[in-house]
């Protein structure tokens, strides 16, 4: 009998399900052998014991929908060494849920910091298999995650629609696009929709040439100007600030996010029009668009055999499109930001894209 434990932590996105799927299938062959235990809500299932036995029925019907069948939640790295307000160990409470249901593993879905979690556990001895869940692509050790492509396309869909109305109206637009620490998303969907300018957080800007560039185009006879923000795209001033004074100019001006504030200074300096749209979490939702399906399928497969071979304390990647096995020790902590002077970014500056550097 093989008893694995699954659950989906951190940010949703949409191939969750696909992955769950793409396991469970892939261990098909041990039939009634294999007992599946899925965690509600993340972390929060394993520390207090909330779970279901699955079948292979549960998993069936759901390639294509978004979210996750087991639920998700946010519980911070920072805190799981931390006790509850009720004075349980965290960490402690997750291996006894382990050896309480006689797991031979437990399957992880998650980005960054739920991959840090997973490595914490893997390190007290649990055996672990953690799936590179993300729409930011920024996990460290794999050169995609799932759920970057079907949010990609949401983003570029949404650029793509902000260009008819920008150009009847001959406005800018600012379309704020989700990344926090780092830009794939925004410099993908930036490109894929033709924005002339694109803000992210591995570039600090400088608005005089954000401002130039929306000038430039002005004078080219350019009625319309889009741009493309990281919700984390930072001016080069408050990049040299500190966390806490970042913190606090955040604090004391008046724009929700960057991208208000780019837009108030771009209207400020130019006299245009300019807009704000955020897509926001549209970005996770939905189907998973049809990379992330054979992706997820792939990952799912190739994390199954490394269960049957009992191969445990690893992310299963794709490196150079080869489903890889990679050491949970080597890459938790680490995050894949955007080298500023890669060969995409400088192609993107080639055709005249400005990163406001
Ligand atoms: O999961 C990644 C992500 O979508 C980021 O791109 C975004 O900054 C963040 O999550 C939003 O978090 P929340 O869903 O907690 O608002």
């Amino acid at each position: 009998m093989a008893r694995i434990g699954m659950l989906t932590s951190g940010g949703d996105c949409q191939a969750l399900n696909a992955a769950m799927r793409g396991v469970v299938k892939g261990l098909g062959n041990l039939g009634d052998q294999l007992e599946i235990y899925g965690f509600l809500d993340g972390y929060r299932g394993l520390i207090y014991g909330d779970c279901r036995l699955l079948t292979s029925k549960d998993f069936s019907g759901i390639l294509t929908r978004g979210g996750t069948i087991l639920g998700t939640s946010r519980q911070p790295f920072k805190l799981m060494r931390e006790p509850d307000e009720n004075g349980l160990d965290k960490v402690e409470a997750m291996k006894q849920t382990y050896s309480k249901l006689d797991l031979d593993c437990l399957v992880i879905l998650g980005g960054n910091g739920t991959q840090k979690t997973a490595n914490l556990l893997r390190e007290e001895g649990l055996h672990i298999i953690h799936l590179p869940k993300t729409i930011d692509n920024d996990i460290y050790g794999t050169d995609i995650t799932f759920g970057f492509q079907s949010a990609l396309e949401i983003a570029t869909n949404t650029i793509d629609c902000i260009h008819t109305t920008a150009a009847s109206h001959n406005r800018v637009f600012v379309v704020e696009i989700m990344g926090h620490k780092v830009g794939w998303l925004p410099l993908h969907a930036g490109i894929a929709g033709g924005a002339d300018i694109i803000l992210i957080p591995e570039i600090p800007y400088d608005i005089a040439k954000v401002v130039e560039a929306v000038n430039h185009r002005t004078s080219q006879g350019k009625g319309f100007t889009i741009l493309a923000v990281a919700e984390g795209a930072i001016s080069i001033e408050n990049a040299a600030k500190s966390k806490k004074e970042f913190k606090e100019y955040k604090r004391t001006v008046q724009w929700p996010s960057v991208s208000y504030e780019v837009a108030d200074r771009i209207a400020e300096a130019t006299g245009c029009e300019v807009r704000v749209t955020v897509p926001g979490h549209m970005q996770r939702g939905g189907s998973p668009c049809p990379y992330d399906r054979v992706l997820c399928t792939q990952l799912g497969a190739a994390a199954a055999l490394a269960i049957e071979e009992q191969d445990y304390g690893c992310m299963i990647a794709m490196v150079n499109g080869q489903t890889t096995r990679v050491p949970l020790g080597e890459v938790a902590g680490k995050l894949k930001t955007i080298d500023p002077n890669c060969q995409l970014v400088q192609e993107a500056k080639q055709i005249g894209i400005c990163f406001g550097d």
